[in-house]
């Protein structure tokens, strides 16, 4: 076994030789090594290759690619090949193949095309994973084992037969009986009450809206059904291949809600994931930032892996732009300022044939000769240099919660707006924030609270008894603790709490709502400061010092910014959507309560953020905007391999590491 590279950070992707013939492998190696790539991520889609007939194996093609790669030094991220099943398997079982809300069979002929809950696919996953765990696990290239590949990208929810079977099954190991299910499901509504476990079904396609908690619990069902399955080929892996870290590659992206990485991530040796971007062109720099934040809260704040980002273009949208020359570096240090210590892609050799073949590549169609692989090569220079951040943590004061499940409850029809999106806010506040120069982690709401000045609870509309007490009690310790409005509102069972909102934190905040009045799409309200949209409320300050109120319209009067003090810190309320620059400044004054300061006083369109180890910091600076910049600083620049003395310039993209002090 090799150990992960650690005098460099790791730097490569993922590789399927499969693809090519042989003698393109041998240039695959002399290329990798041109460009500095120290790991692989090997064999992920390879099944129908490593398994072409039930139980007959062919590993002579990975034998010879990875005795190929240990001669090179590079290291291994060996896939267990299970993210998508061979056409015999499909074809022999199709009743593993998933199926749609509307009854729909997704059948093969792309990937990901087996349902999460087929006994039939797992237990072929597993002898796959079992051959794989024997054969390789004292391989010199083998470094770390990468199981199947963004669980839930294509396959969930899926609404078969064998799914409400095992949704049954979990059911009754949540609640224990119909009467607690009954219960949390609100079944008294629209005479739903079951009298048999038999009775209940996935929620298909109906009528009208669905029981919302048999949504939430239905989306509950499917993250763990898969994290089973994960937990199912780890063990194996412990068992047959002990000491060699296991993962799977997370999607942190917005858009995708179908995991609670949060259940997911303390099963991970190491959390990893793939980043990409919807737009790759504009400003990536906030979500790459609230990205990076969001998987380093998912590691506890623990270096993270990037797994997969792009080199260029991606081949999933309808027109896919290239990035800007420089850009794939800006991102992948910007991806390491927020904590990942190993920078990977999806590809290393761009494909010739399949659907991806117009997906960019660390080795482009036009080959080695091109400009995108001298920035490959440069990249691979940096990550070498950059390799005493390695293990180094990011440092935060101010902590955002961000919780999956609130979004899956919040995220349904039937709710009082539409327009509040679940985590706009989240967003929106943490990209304020990065402006100012204050670096956040996005955390869980159960997550430890003390270490920090400032507390966030945006939108957290579905909130435990729990998880409220202990931001309670961060205000009592001394944080400054900022509630936005539909937080707090419901249970885990998506139970509204009474008495006046926002419940959980009504007393907390000294304010109490009895009506909401969300704004329509485009309207705005006056306040005494500024204007709020999307949200409104009929509210009272009962025990809050209030800030702004609204000056006219329907809540004419009521408050729409209150702080309390709590303890020895403070609880504030903020009740609308304000406008960008009312709630920057009301940002601006919470951070000041706090006494936060910016990682580095920078001029705009730069992001500053500090890695610290014991005694040793490293500042990252990378400067987003379209001029060059220039940032007062000390220390020894790694990615330039220059000292730094009072001050240095940046080119539009340009980026520093400084080793400080
Ligand atoms: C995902 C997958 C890869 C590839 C890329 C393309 O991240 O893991 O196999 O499909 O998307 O963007
Ligand atoms: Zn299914």
């Amino acid at each position: 076994m090799r150990n992960w590279p650690d005098d460099v950070l790791a730097y490569g992707g993922d590789y399927n030789p499969e693809q090519w013939p042989r003698e393109v492998w041998e240039e695959d190696i002399a290329l990798m090594k041109q460009a500095g790539v120290s790991f692989v991520s090997l064999g992920i889609f390879s099944w129908s290759w490593l398994e072409p007939t039930k139980g007959e194996y062919d590993f002579a093609w990975l034998d010879e690619i990875m005795g190929m790669l240990a001669e090179a030094g590079i290291a291994v991220d060996l896939a267990t090949a299970t993210a998508s099943p061979p056409p015999w398997l499909t074809t022999a079982y199709p009743e593993i193949l998933p199926v749609t809300i509307d009854g729909t069979t997704l059948y093969p002929g792309s990937r990901q095309s087996w349902c999460p809950s087929s006994p039939i696919f797992r237990d072929a996953a597993r002898a796959l994973v079992t051959q794989l765990a024997q054969r390789y696990h004292q391989h010199p290239a083998l470094a770390m084992w990468h199981v199947s590949n963004e669980y839930a990208c294509h396959n969930l929810p899926c609404y078969c037969d064998t799914c409400a079977a095992a949704f049954r099954v979990w059911l009754e190991r949540r609640y224990g009986s119909l009467d607690r299910l009954n219960h949390a499901w609100g079944t008294a509504f629209w005479s739903q009450r079951y009298t048999d476990f038999e009775q209940i079904l996935p929620p298909r396609t109906t009528p009208t809206f669905h029981n919302p908690t048999q949504v939430l619990d239905f989306k509950r069902f499917g993250s763990d059904t898969l994290l089973q399955h994960f937990i199912g080929e780890k063990e194996i892996l412990a068992d047959l291949s002990p000491g060699v870290p296991v993962t799977t590659n997370f999607m942190s992206m917005t858009g995708f809600r179908h995991l609670d990485y949060h259940q997911w991530a303390p099963h991970q040796d190491i959390v990893s994931t793939d980043h990409y971007l919807v737009n790759t062109l504009g400003h990536p720099g906030p979500e790459l930032a609230f990205q990076g934040d969001v998987t380093r809260g998912l590691a506890g704040g623990a270096p993270w892996l990037l797994m997969e980002h792009s080199t260029s273009a991606v081949n999933w949208q309808p027109v896919n732009p290239a990035k800007a020359l420089g850009q794939t570096i800006r991102d992948s240090l910007t991806h390491v300022a927020h904590g990942a210590d190993t920078i990977g892609f999806f590809q290393w050799r761009q494909s010739r044939a399949g659907a991806e073949k117009w997906h960019s590549a660390l080795v482009p169609h036009a080959g080695a000769d091109s400009a995108r692989f001298r920035e490959v090569a440069r990249l691979g220079e940096i990550a070498a240099a950059l390799g005493e951040v390695k293990g180094s943590r990011v440092e935060a004061s101010v902590a955002i919660l961000y919780d999956f499940q609130a979004q899956w409850a919040w995220s349904g029809p039937a709710m009082p707006s539409a327009d509040v999106d679940y985590p706009e806010i989240a967003q929106l506040t943490h990209r304020l924030l990065r402006e100012r120069g204050i670096t956040c982690d996005v955390i869980h709401p159960s997550a430890e609270l003390s270490a920090y000045a400032v507390v966030i609870v945006p939108t957290l509309y579905l909130v435990t008894d729990d998880d409220a007490a202990s931001i309670r009690a961060a205000a009592e310790r001394g944080a400054q603790v900022l509630v936005t409005y539909v937080s707090g509102l419901v249970d885990e069972n998506d139970h509204v709490r009474l008495g006046g909102y926002p419940g959980a934190f009504t007393d907390f905040l000294g304010v109490r709502v009895e009506e909401f009045n969300p704004l329509l799409p485009g309207d705005s309200l006056a306040l005494s400061r500024g204007t709020g949209a999307r949200w409104s409320e009929f509210a009272t300050a009962t025990d809050a010092e209030v800030l702004i109120s609204y000056a006219g319209g329907p809540v004419a009067g009521s408050p729409a910014l209150t702080c309390r003090r709590v303890g020895s810190g403070a609880a504030w309320y903020a009740g609308t959507r304000f406008d960008d620059d009312t709630w920057r400044s009301v940002l601006g004054e919470v951070i000041d309560a706090a006494g936060v300061e910016p990682a580095a006083y920078v001029p705009a369109g730069v992001e500053a953020v500090r890695r610290r180890s014991g005694e040793r910091s490293w500042l990252f600076l990378l400067n987003h905007g379209a001029g060059e910049v220039r940032v007062a600083v000390d220390g020894y620049d790694l990615v330039s391999a220059a000292s730094v003395d009072s001050e240095i310039v940046l080119p539009p993209g340009g980026c520093a590491a400084i080793r400080e002090g």
